[in-house]
């Protein structure tokens, strides 16, 4: 399992409680991989040769890869070519997380329902399509942004003033210096994953998360401060429309384009009055949609990704549960504006059956946690309905924030799953 946070804990969970899995190795792992096998803490996600090389002295059969970053850098290619089963796209196929214009451009060559955009390199370019422009816009920074890249704007006037810092003292986040310029969409957002395997896409389930950091969606953007799943009346046909909108002409593009896709697409939806559109594709699982969506799997899920990942045609019965889990993420207190460090934390959480709790970036020491600060815990609840669910994932906050004191406090949303979401397609 190569990554290190809240998503990969609850992989990793996933995995080791798979039949077939005797051992999940993390690397570098966190205070919550530490249990199940070794952390390689030596190694970073982003080192493809240093990782291949150990995976092959230590004889492991399945990599997967959780974070952007590690795709970014080829190690799904390093693994292969060391001929290692790697569950996780190459860096080339990548690019449909890495290079915003790279994804726009490609979904546009391959008829995928997404906002029109226009791509602008310097100020003057974007005040004469500005210039035109009415309305709500979403300005994009080309590059991986860590969640600091996508701005909504009201207007016209406003996407101005704020390129106006971008191509100025502040820089274009992520570095880069190509922007979009983006149609507003309206409607419900969901984030649907697929399982390729080369040949063909297969609907894993799906979630809505919450980015903004406070309560009514208010505050900055985080990298997501709860989720849930399945979305609350997803319709059953929902599943066929997002076949044949967007994984065929997908995997028909990528087909064309000489690449096979292994690995989970996460398809970022805007659920307009039109249907799906594609606000972004994510090469990876989400954070934290997958500490929801794992405790819903029900089957071998190590030898499932193991047979995608050999390309082998035999695959074992796998599937979601119907139940609803909410998962709320318990951050430090300064989180997003900085990640302060909070040490003496503990694993002995007693949470009550169906609840699960996974670490972000965090290290084991002797019996106590440091865990580096930022997104730290999510804490997760499976119910027969989301306001079950909801209600146990909050029981189970109590109880961790009370183990934890008020000395290492953590904050929290208290909205995660709250009726809104009840809200009808
Ligand atoms: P992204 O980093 O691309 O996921 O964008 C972050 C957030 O910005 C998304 O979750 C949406 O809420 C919003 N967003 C991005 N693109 C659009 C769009 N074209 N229309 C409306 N909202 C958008
Ligand atoms: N939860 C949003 C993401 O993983 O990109």
């Amino acid at each position: 399992m190569i990554g290190s946070g809240g998503r990969e804990d609850a992989l990793s969970w996933r995995l080791a409680r798979s039949p077939s899995c005797s051992l999940v190795a993390a690397c570098p792992g966190n205070a919550g991989t530490a249990s199940r096998g070794a952390n390689w803490e030596d190694l970073v996600a982003t080192d493809g040769k240093g990782i291949a090389e150990r995976s092959r002295r230590e004889g492991i059969d399945l990599a997967v890869i959780g974070p952007e970053t590690a795709i970014a850098a080829g190690v799904a290619d390093h693994l292969r070519s060391a001929g290692i089963a790697t569950f996780g796209p190459s860096r080339r196929a990548g690019r449909l997380e890495t290079s915003k214009v790279f994804a726009k451009r490609f979904m546009e060559r391959h008829g995928i329902p997404t906002a029109s955009a226009q791509v602008v390199h310097s100020l003057q370019a974007a005040k004469k399509v500005l210039a035109e422009w009415d309305g709500a816009c979403v300005v994009k920074a080309d590059g991986l942004a860590s969640g600091k890249g996508v701005v909504v704007v009201d207007s016209a006037r406003e996407a101005e003033d704020l390129l106006q810092r971008w191509f100025g003292d502040e820089g274009v986040p992520g570095g880069g210096r190509e922007v979009l310029l983006e149609e507003c969409l309206t409607g419900r957002e969901v984030s649907v994953f697929a399982l390729g395997d080369g040949s063909s896409f297969r609907i894993f389930g799906s979630a809505c998360d919450y980015k903004r950091a406070s309560d009514g969606d208010t505050g900055p953007n985080t990298g997501g401060m709860g989720a849930y799943s399945p979305p609350t009346d997803f319709p059953r046909e929902f599943v066929d429309v997002i076949h044949s909108r967007i994984l065929e002409p997908l995997l028909r593009g990528l087909s064309a384009e000489r690449e096979r896709y292994v690995g989970v697409i996460y398809c970022g939806l805007m659920w307009t009055a039109h249907g799906p559109y594609v606000i972004e594709f994510n090469v990876r699982f989400g954070d934290p949609e997958t500490q929801v969506l794992m405790p819903r799997v029900r089957g071998d899920f190590a030898q499932l990704l193991a047979a995608i990942a050999n390309g082998s045609p035999d695959r074992p019965g796998v599937d979601l549960d119907d139940q609803s889990c909410v998962g709320v993420v318990l951050a430090t207190a300064d989180y997003p504006r900085t990640s302060t460090p909070l040490e003496g934390l503990t694993n002995d959480l007693a949470l009550s059956h169906g609840c699960a709790a996974f670490w972000g970036a965090s290290r084991l020491n002797g019996s106590f946690i440091t865990a580096s600060g930022g997104r730290v815990l999510t804490v997760t609840a499976l119910g027969a309905d989301v306001t079950t669910a909801r209600h146990s994932a909050y029981a189970a906050v109590d109880t961790v924030t009370q183990r934890f004191g008020k000395d290492r406090p953590l904050r929290f949303r208290r909205d995660i799953a709250a009726p809104p979401v009840l809200l009808r397609w």
